[in-house]
């Protein structure tokens, strides 16, 4: 199953370099970004925060209606945006702080957003599936962050 997620990444890597090759709007980029994970992989739930005035504020996303705000330090969100460090988590409900916005949510990987060592945001997928997150995944995502932050 790996591989087949290894070779659907190469696939979306290049499709997310050529979306964000024709467009340099931040908003544009990180909405056609949500959707192509979304429709790729089949995620539960795909989408952006953003730091304002010191908190994790919802920005474009696709999936079921979210929480808007997440203080740094908490959730999965938070720890990952406080540590500067990709979070997998096999297990949302053994985490200690989740916040559950949606019930239907097993598992989460979140990749922090980091320009000149400072964290303003963060990517968070969340799967419907127990355990669905691996290095493969945290591999190519934090590649696509890159090339997302690149184009800031
Ligand atoms: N579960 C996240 C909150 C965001 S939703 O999953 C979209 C967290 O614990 O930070």
């Amino acid at each position: 199953m790996n591989q087949n997620r290894s070779d659907l990444y190469q696939t979306t890597i290049n499709q997310a370099k050529v979306l964000l090759e024709g467009e340099s709007d931040a908003v544009a980029n990180m909405a056609n970004l949500s959707a192509l994970l979304h429709q790729t992989f089949g995620f539960w739930w795909v989408g952006f925060y953003l730091i304002k005035e010191g908190e994790l504020v919802l920005g474009p996303f696709q999936g079921p209606v979210a929480c808007t705000r997440i203080k740094i330090g908490k959730g999965v969100c938070g720890t990952s945006a406080e540590n500067q460090e990709t979070l997998i988590v096999p297990n949302v409900h053994e985490f200690e702080g989740h916040i559950a916005c949606s019930s239907e949510s097993n598992s989460e990987i979140v990749v922090p957003m980091i320009r000149k060592g400072k964290v303003f945001g963060v990517l968070d997928i969340d799967s419907k599936s127990f355990d669905d997150f691996s290095e493969v995944d945290k591999e190519a995502l934090e590649l696509i962050v890159q090339n997302l932050i690149e184009k800031w």
